[in-house]
């Protein structure tokens, strides 16, 4: 139990934990996706499906261009040096209404439950609300009841269900839909 208060003790003392991701941190970032994608889709995603995705996902060429750019807001966290999670929003394009998408939100097994996410999470927010983000979306593995709770604990709420091709598989997603606004910048 004592653990579980870490995160939350560090982050009052060092308020750089969770900090914008750079490049060097990119190989770290694909090591955490591998681990944790693993322990959460093994019963759901097939291994092969999986390995591809993450494969191109991840290689770090293709997320080096949402570092430091436009639109993007990609963050880690960190424990004692070491890259547990991250969290990255990015803007969506709308013709009236400014929106913005978590399109990966990961925490070590390991390290789950100690506040990592939410950590992320407001960070996010307040960084959404200060570019004049109104909307964030999020889709999760249906599933995925312990992120769905997560999300709907922080304001989400359901907006519909659809289906993506995972290779050769076809996942089903939970669209979540939350307002931003000036309630989550902090001071
Ligand atoms: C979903 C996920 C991102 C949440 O991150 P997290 O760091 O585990 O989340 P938090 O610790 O901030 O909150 C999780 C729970 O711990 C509890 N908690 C957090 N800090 C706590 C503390 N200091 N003391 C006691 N409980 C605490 C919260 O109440 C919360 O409970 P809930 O799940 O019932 O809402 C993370 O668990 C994860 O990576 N899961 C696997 C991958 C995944 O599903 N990603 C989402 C894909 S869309």
């Amino acid at each position: 139990m004592q653990e579980k208060f870490l995160f939350r003790d560090i982050v009052m003392s060092k308020k750089h934990l969770v900090r914008f991701a750079t490049l060097t941190d990119l190989s770290k970032i694909a090591d955490v996706a591998q681990v944790t994608w693993d322990d959460t889709y093994n019963n759901i995603i097939a291994p092969e499906n999986r390995r591809e995705f993450l494969e191109r996902a991840y290689k770090p060429e293709n997320l080096a261009p949402t570092i430091n750019s436009d639109g993007h807001w990609f963050y880690v966290a960190e424990c004692e040096d070491e890259v547990v999670g991250f969290g990255h929003f990015l803007r969506r394009y709308h013709p009236t209404q400014a929106r913005a998408e978590l399109v990966r939100l990961y925490v070590l097994p390991a390290y789950q439950s100690m506040f990592i996410g939410t950590t992320i999470l407001e960070t996010g927010f307040d960084a959404l609300a200060r570019a004049n983000i109104e909307q964030c979306f999020v889709s999760v593995q249906s599933s995925n009841k312990q992120a769905r709770r997560f999300y709907e604990r922080h304001g989400f709420s359901f907006h519909r269900t659809h289906g993506q091709f995972l290779g050769t598989q076809i996942i089903t997603l939970v669209e979540y839909i939350r307002a931003i606004g000036n309630a989550d910048i902090k001071a």
